[in-house]
C-alpha cells in the first residue's frame, strides 16, 4: 500500500426527510444563493420543500446552469453573488449545478482579471463562499468530493479542478429525489460511478487488499441495483444503494494508498466539448479500447476484477482479463448505452487527431497511473473506439 493522507470534512445527511434539517445547517444570519439547474426540481417539488426549509433564511435565487455547466452562465452568477454580497451557496440540482456551485463559490473570491484561470492555471483563490448542496441525480459523486468540471462552449473546453476548497460543507442525500430521474439519466449515473472505481481500481497490484475489496463491492452493488433501478425508480431500497455506491464511488476513500488512472476521464470530457456526449456516455465509448489497448499493463488486475465481481472462475489471466473487459462492455448495453463514437456522431473522423493534438498543447503527455500515455497513444485508443 502507498502512503497517504485522508481527510473529508463533508457532512452527509442521507434518507427520506433529511430536507427538513437544512435551516440547521446554514447559519440563520446568511444570506443565501440558491443555485440549480433548468427547471426539474419545480416538477419533481424539490424546489418547494427547499424553499419551504428555508422559509426563515434571506435567500436569492439563480437558476438555469446547464447540463455540463457553463462557465458564461456561471460568470453571470459570480456577478449577483458580489452585488448582492451573498454568504452562502446552496446548489440543488446533480453534478452539473454542484460543480457550478463550487465553481462560484471559489470564483467570487477571485481577485484576478480571468476566472478561466482558476481552471487553466489552477490559480485557486485562498477563501472561498461555503456551501451546501442537496443532490437531485446521483452518479458524479460530486457531493462530498474536492472535485469540479466546467465547460466552456466558446473554445470547446471542458476543463476540472480539484481543490480541499471544493468539498461541499454538507450534502443532503435523499434516495427518493431519483423518482423522477428519465430512464437516460439513471443509466448515466450508474455508468459514471462504476467508471469512476474502475479508475481508481484498474492499475496495478500494490497488495491494498482492503481498497480493493471496497472498490470490488461498490462495483457488485452497483451491478446489483441496475436492474431496479432501470425497471422502477421509485425503489427505495435499490435507491438508497445506488446512491451511497455512487457518493463513495468518488469520495476519495477507495484511492487511498493506491495508483490512480483518469485516462478515460480526461479523453471523456473532450468528447464531451467536441460532440456534446453526455459525460457517462464518454466513459462508455472509451472503457473498451482503453483497457483493450493498456491490456499488459492492466492484465493482473483486471483477471482479478472478472474474478472478484464478474464470477470468471476459469481461465488464464489474459483470458479472464479479456472477459472483464467483454462484460464491462456489456454491462453498459445492459443499460441501454452505445459503446461507439460512430453510434453518437457521423462527425468522428477527425476526433482522434483532434484530442490528441490538444493534449499536446496543453502538456497532457504523460497519463495514466504509469505517467506512460502519451498523446500517440490518446490517437490510437480513441480511433479504436469508432
Ligand atoms: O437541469 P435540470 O432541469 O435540473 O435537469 C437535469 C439535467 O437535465 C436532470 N435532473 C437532475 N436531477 C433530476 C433531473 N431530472 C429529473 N429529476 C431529477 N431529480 O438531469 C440532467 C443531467 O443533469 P447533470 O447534473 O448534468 O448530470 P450529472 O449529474 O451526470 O452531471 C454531469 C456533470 O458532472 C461532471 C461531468 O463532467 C458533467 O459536467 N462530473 C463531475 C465530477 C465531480 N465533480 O466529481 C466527476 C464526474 O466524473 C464528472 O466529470
Ligand atoms: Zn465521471
Amino acid at each position: 500500500m502507498l502512503n497517504f493522507q485522508f481527510k473529508n470534512p463533508t457532512k452527509i445527511l442521507f434518507g427520506k426527510g433529511q430536507l427538513s434539517n437544512l435551516a440547521q445547517l446554514i447559519p440563520a444570519a446568511a444570506k443565501v444563493l440558491m443555485i440549480y439547474g433548468g427547471g426539474s426540481i419545480f416538477r419533481n417539488g424539490i424546489y418547494d420543500s427547499v424553499k419551504n426549509a428555508l422559509s426563515g433564511h434571506t435567500v436569492i435565487e439563480f437558476g438555469g446552469i446547464t447540463a455540463n455547466p457553463e462557465y458564461e452562465v456561471l460568470l453571470k452568477a459570480v456577478d449577483i453573488i458580489k452585488s448582492e454580497k451573498i454568504t452562502y451557496l446552496l446548489g440543488v440540482g446533480g453534478g452539473s449545478v454542484i460543480d457550478g456551485t463550487k465553481f462560484l463559490s471559489i470564483a467570487s473570491c477571485y481577485e484576478g482579471t480571468n476566472p478561466w484561470d482558476i481552471l487553466s492555471k489552477k490559480l485557486v483563490p485562498e477563501r472561498n463562499i461555503p456551501f451546501g448542496t442537496v443532490l437531485t441525480l446521483p452518479g458524479t459523486g460530486s457531493e462530498m468530493n474536492p472535485r469540479a468540471v466546467i465547460t466552456r462552449s466558446e473554445t470547446h473546453e471542458k476543463l476540472s479542478i480539484k481543490d480541499d476548497h471544493l468539498f461541499p460543507v454538507f450534502s443532503i442525500l435523499d434516495p427518493s429525489v431519483i423518482r423522477s430521474v428519465p430512464r437516460n439519466q439513471l443509466a448515466n449515473g450508474l455508468a459514471d460511478s462504476f467508471m469512476h472505481v474502475l479508475e481508481q481500481y484498474l492499475t496495478y497490484p500494490v497488495g491494498a487488499l482492503l481498497q480493493d475489496r471496497f472498490a470490488e463491492s461498490i462495483l457488485q452493488t452497483i451491478i446489483n441495483v441496475a436492474p431496479q433501478i432501470m425497471s422502477d425508480a421509485s425503489n427505495y431500497e435499490a435507491a438508497c444503494d445506488f446512491i451511497w455506491s455512487s457518493t463513495l464511488a468518488l469520495n476519495d476513500l477507495i484511492a487511498q494508498g493506491v495508483p490512480s488512472d483518469w485516462t478515460i476521464h480526461k479523453i471523456g470530457h473532450e468528447l464531451t466539448a467536441i460532440h456534446h456526449i453526455d459525460h457517462a456516455r464518454t466513459l462508455a465509448i472509451l472503457a473498451g479500447s482503453y483497457y483493450r489497448y493498456t491490456f499488459e499493463a492492466k492484465k493482473e488486475k483486471l483477471a482479478q476484477y472478472a474474478a472478484s465481481v464478474w464470477h470468471v472462475r476459469q481461465g488464464t489471466i489474459e483470458e479472464m482479463a479479456s472477459e472483464a473487459i467483454e462484460h464491462t462492455v456489456a454491462f453498459f448495453h445492459s443499460l441501454d448505452i452505445q459503446t461507439q463514437l460512430s453510434m453518437y456522431t457521423s462527425d468522428y473522423q477527425a476526433t482522434a487527431a483532434t484530442i490528441a493534438e490538444t493534449f499536446e498543447q496543453r502538456g497532457w503527455t504523460a497519463l495514466g497511473e504509469r505517467n506512460n500515455i502519451t498523446p500517440a497513444d490518446v490517437l490510437e485508443i480513441v480511433k479504436q473506439s469508432y
